[in-house]
């Protein structure tokens, strides 16, 4: 059984991390979905809400799990037998960070990550920008599954 995980806040899922999730979902028998909790962050959603939205716009992917996990990646992937994290780049700027974790995953218990290219229609898009241009009113449904534009709509409009 080939699996992968697909790590990241997901404070919400984008259209960016559902492209990454559906292309590593063809490529691995398994996919988890790992929603790293960092009590560090106070997100805009919580984990159960992130959870649940994921839930919704992966339903139709049959090997996509979603999890909350607390702790380092690679316990994580040690725990499940993961010997992938998949991870999109969008940018060079992104590269150097990405670089650096996947050196010190490495480094740590030999598990390898794997780089998708984002579709470059989405290569601007993280979930701070939606969070940022939602909260002043800017119009971000084409960059998020419908159910989350709800969900940042009732949440920004209650706060
Ligand atoms: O969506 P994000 O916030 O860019 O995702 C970053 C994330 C959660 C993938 C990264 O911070 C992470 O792997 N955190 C888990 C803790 C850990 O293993 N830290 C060491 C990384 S080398």
């Amino acid at each position: 059984m080939r699996r992968a995980v697909c790590p990241g806040s997901f404070d919400p899922i984008t259209n960016g991390h559902l492209d990454i999730i559906s292309r590593a979902s063809r490529l691995y028998d398994e996919v988890y979905v790992a929603v790293m909790i960092n009590k560090a962050k106070k997100g805009l959603f919580e984990i159960d809400e992130r959870i649940e939205l994921i839930r919704e716009v992966t339903a139709e992917y049959e090997n996509v799990r979603i999890e909350a996990f607390h702790g380092l990646l690679v316990d994580y992937c040690k725990q499940r037998d993961i010997p992938a994290i998949v991870k999109g780049l969008r940018a060079v700027s992104d590269f150097d960070y990405e670089l650096q974790m996947a050196q010190m995953n490495n480094g740590l218990s030999g598990v390898e990550t794997l780089f998708v290219p984002t579709n470059p229609t989405y290569s601007f898009l993280s979930s701070s920008l939606v969070k940022e241009v939602a909260t002043w009113g800017g119009d971000v449904a084409h960059l998020v599954p419908p159910v989350v534009l709800e969900a940042l709509n009732k949440r920004l409009r209650k706060d």
